[in-house]
């Protein structure tokens, strides 16, 4: 039961599955031969459930109180009961889709009489793609779910034999069809990395996924997990699994594949589907244009995004200058050496960024503690990605994952008040990408950026000279400009810049 923040996940591990998979260290047990005793299992689910959430006394909030958001530090008069907040109940495994429809009923009611939940609550089912489980969907729904995650894995026959998985491709199409008649929300488990895959096989069974209309795709990379029949196998067989290159080509064709697919990759292994219903509701109706940047109306959506950054009073994070240039073949940054406090300078010869990889510069701005904070906390993960699975991480997935910390962030108590520029070529074709994202985790694609007060003297000289081609030495003629119409008319005395360029060959600190 994961602490997210305000109000708690409730997750539920259900134990069981009717064979087990060479690849899964789960915790899982084989269906036994005498069958599942199911009111004895979801008694203790029960019993487990209202151990775990009497222990958690932060989220507790008065049971009077109708609106899930209530101020946690709200003044509780004596006597008076308390309920915790919940936000989402995921039923994961084992395979949850082996339960009785029943059981998801209880825990519900249980939920609902111990917590106080939003009044669209998100309730997730995991479930194998066999037909007897297909058949028990309509019921799952009918006892509260509303969100349904399917395992396929693959939809190749040789695939699911390798993976040791007891369905058919032509069962999970089936099961897929159900599942996407029955629910509105639908999310699709598929494992690529898989011993002998090519990158055009696995290129055309992506497609026919994307093509299912899924509100929601995981592609994990198969990971070799100690314990299984897949760590003996490839202890004896080292050479089994695909190498570096190979995975690196797999993991970028599982990012173009999806992309074209109507699909946009938020963490190194989700993707959402742009088109779904549940996307929309998410982005509250605003177009995915609107919400990207679309270049045909990028300074609109600059000055929006400027905008939501000015509104935060908060140290630091308006009057420091981050900006960015992507040309031809780099991306060219400048944020001012200056460390302030209110109206007061503290010190010069600040630096304001960090690399992130080989390729990616991150800028920031913000409340002194955040910054140092967001940044290095940023950086560890991702240089322990690129560790774990000796890959370079993309500039468009480093933004992504730094997006969602920050989304993270923003549901605790205590947000980072950070504003970020990730600046980047991607390691594999060398074309530049220019990440905007503010500190509450808006984040846009754009060809030139800037955060703070800055936008306002500088957006204007960018959208009039920018152009796809520039070169380094045009792009540094742009930045120049900028900073002059910035000493000339902003009020602040910022005398001094880091400048860099990212390009193909890695991060580099240059003279503008
Ligand atoms: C806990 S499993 C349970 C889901 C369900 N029992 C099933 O098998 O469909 C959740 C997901 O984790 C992924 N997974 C589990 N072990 C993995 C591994 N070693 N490598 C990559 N993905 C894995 C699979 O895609 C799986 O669908
Ligand atoms: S992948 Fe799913 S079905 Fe297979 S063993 Fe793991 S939990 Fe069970």
């Amino acid at each position: 039961m994961p602490d997210g923040g305000p109000g708690v996940s409730v997750y539920l591990h259900y134990p069981y599955c009717k064979s087990k998979c060479t690849y899964c260290s789960f915790t899982k047990f084989l269906v036994p031969a005498d069958g599942i005793q199911h009111s004895r299992l979801e008694d203790a689910l029960l019993t487990d459930l209202e151990a775990s959430l009497s222990l958690h006394v932060d989220d507790l909030v008065p049971a009077g109180s109708d609106d899930h958001s209530a101020a946690q530090d709200a003044i509780v008069p004596p006597g008076e009961p308390l309920r915790r907040r919940i936000h989402s109940v995921y039923f994961g495994g084992g395979t949850p889709s082996l339960a009785r429809p029943e059981m998801v009923a209880r825990v519900l009611q249980r939920v609902q009489d111990l917590g106080m939940t939003p009044s669209q609550l998100e309730v997730t089912l995991e479930a194998n793609p066999t037909s007897v489980e297909a058949s028990k969907l309509r019921a799952f729904k009918a006892a509260g779910i509303n969100r349904l995650s399917l395992g396929v894995q693959s939809l190749d026959p040789d695939a699911l034999r390798f993976l040791g998985r007891d369905h058919s491709a032509k069962e999970a199409l089936e099961a897929i069809e159900t599942a996407l008649d029955v629910f509105d929300n639908v999310s699709l488990d598929f494992i690529w990395g898989r011993p002998g895959q090519t990158v055009a096989a696995w290129e055309r069974e992506l497609q026919q996924v994307t093509a299912l209309g899924a509100s929601h795709l995981s592609l994990y990379q198969l990971t070799v997990e100690r314990g299984t029949p897949l760590f003996k196998q490839v202890q004896k067989h080292p050479q089994l699994m695909p190498g570096e290159d190979e995975i690196a080509d797999l993991f970028e064709a599982t990012r173009h594949v999806a992309s074209l697919g109507g699909y946009e990759q938020y963490e190194v292994s989700s993707f959402y589907g742009v088109e779904s219903s549940t996307f929309k509701m998410f982005s509250n109706g605003a177009s995915l244009d609107s919400l990207l940047a679309p270049k045909s109306d990028e300074l609109r959506e600059l000055e929006r995004c400027g905008l939501l950054t000015v509104e935060m009073d908060a140290e630091g994070i308006i009057t420091a200058v981050l900006l960015a240039i992507a040309g031809k073949d780099f991306v060219l940054t400048a944020s001012d050496d200056t460390s302030a406090r209110s109206i007061v300078v503290m010190k010069r010869g600040e630096d304001k960024s960090v690399e992130l990889t080989k390729h990616s510069l991150m800028l920031y701005s913000g409340e002194s503690g955040d910054t140092v904070q967001f940044a290095e906390y940023i950086q560890r993960n991702v240089r322990l990605y690129g560790i774990r699975h000796s890959i370079e991480l993309s500039p468009n997935a480093v933004a992504s994952f730094t997006r969602r910390e920050m989304a993270e962030s923003l549901r605790s108590r205590n947000p980072y008040h950070v504003n970020v520029l990730i600046a980047g070529v991607s390691p594999k074709t060398g074309v530049p990408e220019l990440y905007w994202i503010d500190y509450i985790s808006n984040m846009c694609k754009l060809n030139f950026a800037a955060h703070g007060y800055a936008s306002y003297f500088c957006l204007s000289t960018m959208d009039r000279y920018w152009r796809d081609d520039l070169t380094v030495e045009e792009a540094k003629a742009l930045m120049r400009k900028c900073l002059e119409e910035l000493r000339t008319r902003f009020v602040g005395n910022l005398p001094n810049f880091f400048v860099k360029v990212v390009d193909a060959n890695g991060i580099h600190t240059t003279e503008l």
